[in-house]
């Protein structure tokens, strides 16, 4: 199962990734979290885990990576990286373990002037293309905010998309944009509604009626805390736990 985790900037996206990769982790799965955002630092830290090393060091670097991947917008028959992984064979230098769950990242963005972040884009739609999955694998993309990732197409072969929604205007637009885009694509759109009060939550219902709202998760207090210090998020989250049921 291949899960993507999207929305707004801050809207909780990294939190509900790290959230669900614990509760799908619990539930016995074999769970990769791929960060695909090349400019946040949190994720890591919400796992309880040290950052693992850039994937995009495994094909040389980012100017090699760009290289290859140049050559194969040129030619589609040039496959870059021809190689096929399971989420246990990927190389092990680039994912840390904890507790049934792996990270992967496929790279930051680390120098001024360094040039955009395409080639990670690029390695992201051949990372998941590449990925073959067992009956129990459970892949879950941390997405960088904003939907030039869908642009791409990176979740080309995803089985569910969760639209993380804070209560802002933004963010219900942005829900709606991201619904559109995935369209047709055979993914399964969920909005998982966040950060919300009793009073707040009946406004925002509104918006989201006859769709899949899989989870409603209350502005909490602790998970606030525990990011702002940079620690591992191991609370048990009701409705997380009751999306990662309705999952399977
Ligand atoms: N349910 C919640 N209750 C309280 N605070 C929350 C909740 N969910 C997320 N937050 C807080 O919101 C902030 C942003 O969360 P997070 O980093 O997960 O968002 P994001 O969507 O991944 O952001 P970015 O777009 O920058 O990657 C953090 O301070 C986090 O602790
Ligand atoms: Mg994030």
């Amino acid at each position: 199962m291949k899960i993507a985790v999207c929305g707004k900037g801050g809207s909780g996206k990294s939190t509900i990734s790290a959230l669900l990769a614990r509760a799908m982790a619990a539930r016995g799965h074999n769970v990769l979290v791929v960060d695909l955002d090349e400019s946040n630092y949190g994720l890591h830290r919400q796992l309880g885990m040290e950052a693992p090393a850039d994937f995009i060091g495994y094909f040389g670097g980012k100017e090699a990576a760009t290289k290859k991947i140049v050559e194969y917008y040129q030619d589609r028959t040039k496959e870059p990286f021809d190689m096929k992984w399971s989420i246990a064979t990927l190389p092990s230098g680039y994912v840390v373990v904890k507790c049934g769950i792996r990270l992967l990242s496929i790279g930051k963005i680390h120098d001024f002037g360094e040039g955009c972040a395409c080639t990670m884009g690029s390695l992201s739609e051949l990372l998941f293309k590449n990925l073959v999955l067992d009956e129990n694998d459970v892949v879950i993309a941390d997405t960088e905010a904003g939907v030039e990732h869908l642009g791409r197409g990176i979740e080309a072969g995803f089985d569910h998309i969760m639209v993380v929604v804070d209560p802002s205007y933004e963010s219900l637009r942005l829900s709606r944009k991201i619904e559109a885009m995935v369209g047709n694509n055979g993914a399964k759109v969920h909005f998982v509604l966040n950060k919300m009060d009793e009073e707040i939550q009946k406004l925002v219902l509104g918006w989201f009626e006859g769709k899949s709202v899989a989870a409603v998760i209350p502005e909490d207090r602790g998970l606030f805390r525990a990011t702002l210090e940079g620690r591992e998020l191991d609370m048990e989250i009701p409705a997380i736990r009751c999306l990662a049921d309705s999952l399977y």
